[in-house]
């Protein structure tokens, strides 16, 4: 008998593994320390959390369809045209539909070697060819990226700063790799963490979109603004990309909660500012204590470390991850991004990293 050909999905997607998220329990522990997923140590402004809920009456209507009250808040607080800036849900979203636009089959997509897992990810359900190069100390390296643009690289993603090694590239350095690349690649910088940034040669990508066509800058409600359970991102763009990007995301993308908490949180300058000083105080507070134990760290500029572990059993990545979950605390394992032997951990409230602290000191001293 003649088999019918079976449902056969387009070529790429099953080469995706698919991405799995932190941890966000721990057995026996009601509310674990939750150190997995980068999400800021403060939470949310309250003035978002009251937006959030003033809307509870209106969930039987459609959201604004055009995120305008949002787009224009971003551009008030950024001093940026609100009609360059395009809203997704969650900056997720945004990645996927630069992909969906600019690159398909026979494409390429070009990413740093430890870059976010979601660019060869929806690279692939593109049916387009991730591309990876190397990196120098666990830092994007642009002549590594320059090295391997082709006449069908389509789109170079990078990560500033990059999750999961915490470091960045320089303005100047960023310039330099999109002066040396052809008109027709798109430069697409994801800004996730740029807020916990504080170098003075860092910039988020800004004033690159504003003279050139070819770059777009993401951004994301989901870590200093504490906002990732709503799905939250933004993109800023040339004119061009944005009607691009307007013309095939759904009309409701955005959830109206969403809008309303987004605009309230970039508004709350106060809560903005504090948990940048949280941070600024308990990054290199909990990276020194670290290195004390005489871990490896990535010197990071986010809201997160790269710690590397000794690689013999006992007091390896793994066996770290499964002593602090034992104990309520949940960090990422770092395998699926080629770095077994490291974990990554988020700064969490000071008594959560006093607790993780001394938690690994126990760890590296048991024998
Ligand atoms: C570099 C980077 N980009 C984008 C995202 C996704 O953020 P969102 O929650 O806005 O989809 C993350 C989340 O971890 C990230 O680390």
């Amino acid at each position: 008998m003649k088999r019918e050909p079976g449902l056969v999905p387009r070529p790429g997607i099953l080469d995706i593994t698919p991405y799995i998220g932190g941890e966000a329990r721990a057995r026996g522990f009601e509310r674990p320390i939750r150190l997995a997923s980068n999400e800021s140590a403060l939470g949310p402004s309250p003035h978002a959390v009251a937006a959030y809920r003033a809307l509870a009456g209106e969930i039987h209507r459609y959201p604004e369809g055009n995120a305008e009250e949002l787009r224009e808040a971003l551009g008030r607080r950024y001093g940026l045209d609100p009609t360059r800036i395009v809203c997704g849900a969650g900056s997720d979203e945004l990645i996927t539909l630069l992909l969906r636009c600019y690159a398909g089959p026979g494409d390429e997509v070009l990413y740093s070697r430890h870059g976010f897992l979601m660019y060869p990810i929806n690279a692939l359900a593109a049916g387009a060819t991730p591309v990876a190069a190397p990196e120098q100390d666990l830092t994007t390296d642009v002549d590594a990226l320059l090295a391997r643009v082709s006449d069908r690289t389509r789109i170079i993603f990078i990560a500033n700063p990059n999750n999961p090694t915490g470091t960045y590239l320089s303005a100047q350095e960023l310039s330099r790799l999109h002066a040396a690349l052809p008109p027709s690649v798109l430069l697409a910088i994801d800004a996730a963490y740029s807020e916990f940034v504080n170098r003075n040669d860092y910039e988020p990508g800004i004033a690159l979109v504003n003279r050139a066509d070819n770059v777009v800058m993401l951004r994301t409600f989901s870590k200093i603004f504490a906002l990732a359970g709503l799905r939250l991102g933004w993109a800023y763009c040339p004119p061009a990309i944005a009607d691009v990007l307007n013309r095939v995301r759904s009309p409701f993308n955005v959830g109206s909660a969403a809008q309303a908490a987004g605009v309230a949180a970039v508004e709350d300058t106060e809560a903005f500012d504090r948990a940048c000083a949280h941070n600024e105080r308990w990054l290199p507070w909990f990276s020194s204590r670290l290195a004390t134990l005489g871990l490896q760290l990535t010197p990071s500029v986010a809201n997160f470390v790269l710690a590397r572990f000794p690689d013999y059993p006992p007091r390896n990545a793994d066996a770290a991850f499964a002593f602090l979950q034992s104990r309520g605390i949940l960090t990422r394992k770092m395998g699926a991004y080629g770095l077994p032997e490291c974990l990554r951990i988020t700064i969490g409230t000071g008594s959560e990293m006093e607790t993780v602290a001394e938690r690994l000191a126990e760890f590296m001293a048991a024998r």
